[in-house]
């Protein structure tokens, strides 16, 4: 039996969102994007290679290992079989992946469940590929954000056209500059359409251009904010960023509603955060629940000013992370009648 390699990749969130693809079967977004990487929503996955038989993909599930079902059996087994040909290797896998953050909370697992099997399986294969490498294939797996996942603190995916080589790339370290991002649950259930979907709909509406033709200057920036740790800078870009999206995404055709009422009652608050002296800024990925950065400082404040807010059932406390890690203790080892 070879050795099980565990993989734990954390979330990120995006301050700078990629939206719309040029080519979106190869994961080409039409636009760069910057995130920061988290450190407490993780995915944890392990991995080891099949004597024989077929791919087999469990879902850790409070200590007991079940087969994953559906489209989120089906997403793992393709990019298993995408890894296998772009690495030009036959071996098939067990694979084993958890959540940290439960997927009914509406917030993204898919960039963190997806950057972890991406760096299990090739450490699973004895590979030792840089990170470049790693945030190519994660990319392929549908999911782009992945793609920025397999590195931590400040992560740019630049843009290119399809067939170039092109990965994401650190812009700062976790040390450098460290935010918090408490993350105020409006919404349990998971959204309606995905960000697939979204993607897909994405220049069918008329602020899909323009929004292009304005982003490089607010690439730079939120380049220069991260370099200069400056909050009120990064903060009014990310704000603006995350509300076009959804003005995309709202006049896309057929149209995408996210936010739920609780979602626009959490971006008064950080409002009077705001007004009330703390720096605190909102952002939303494809779903209802408000992502709110503010500095390690503000953090206890920004929580109780959400938790207070009509509407928020649950708040998620997490700050910026370093970036994939390897564990020593396998999901096979912690599971309940799984050998
Ligand atoms: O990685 P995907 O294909 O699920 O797309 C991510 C889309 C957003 O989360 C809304 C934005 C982003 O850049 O993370």
């Amino acid at each position: 039996m070879s050795e099980t390699v565990t993989v734990q990749a954390p979330a990120n969130i995006a301050v700078i969102k990629y939206w719309g693809a040029r080519d979106l079967q190869h994961a080409v977004p039409a636009n760069p994007s910057i995130s920061m990487t988290l450190s407490s929503c993780v995915s944890t996955t392990s991995v080891r290679i099949r004597d024989a038989g077929a791919d087999e993909i469990l879902l850790g599930d409070g200590g007991v290992l079940r087969p994953a079902e559906g489209s989120f059996r089906d997403r793992i087994a393709a990019h298993l079989q995408t890894l296998r040909d772009c690495l030009g290797r036959h071996e098939r896998f067990v694979v084993a992946t958890r959540n940290s953050f439960p997927a009914a909370a509406g917030m993204a697992s898919s960039a963190s469940g997806f950057a972890a099997l991406t760096v299990a399986v090739s450490e699973a294969l004895g590979l030792r590929l840089d990170t470049e490498r790693l945030s190519e294939l994660a990319r392929l797996s549908g999911s782009g954000s992945a793609a920025r996942s397999v590195m931590g603190g400040w992560v740019e995916w630049p843009a290119a056209s399809s067939g170039e080589r092109f990965a994401a790339m650190q812009l700062a370290s976790a040390e450098h500059w460290t935010l918090c991002d408490v993350i105020a649950i409006v919404q349990q259930a998971p959204k309606d359409v995905s960000s697939l979907d979204g993607h897909r709909r994405a220049a069918t509406s008329p602020h899909f251009e323009r929004r292009l033709t304005v982003l490089p200057a607010r690439l730079a920036g939120v380049r220069q904010a991260i370099a200069h740790r400056d909050l009120a800078a990064l903060g009014e870009i990310l704000e603006q960023d995350a509300i076009e999206l959804h003005l995309v995404a709202m006049s896309s055709r057929p149209p995408i509603y996210y936010w739920a009422p609780a979602t626009l009652a959490v971006m008064q608050t950080v409002r009077n955060l705001r007004v009330a002296g703390r720096p605190a800024f909102y952002t939303m990925d494809a779903g209802a629940n408000v992502h709110v950065l503010c500095a390690p400082a503000d953090e206890d404040a920004v929580a109780q000013a959400l938790l207070a807010t009509p509407g928020v059932v649950e708040l998620v406390r997490d700050r910026t992370g370093s970036g994939p890690r390897r564990l020593e203790t396998s999901l096979f080892d912690e599971a309940i009648g799984h050998g």
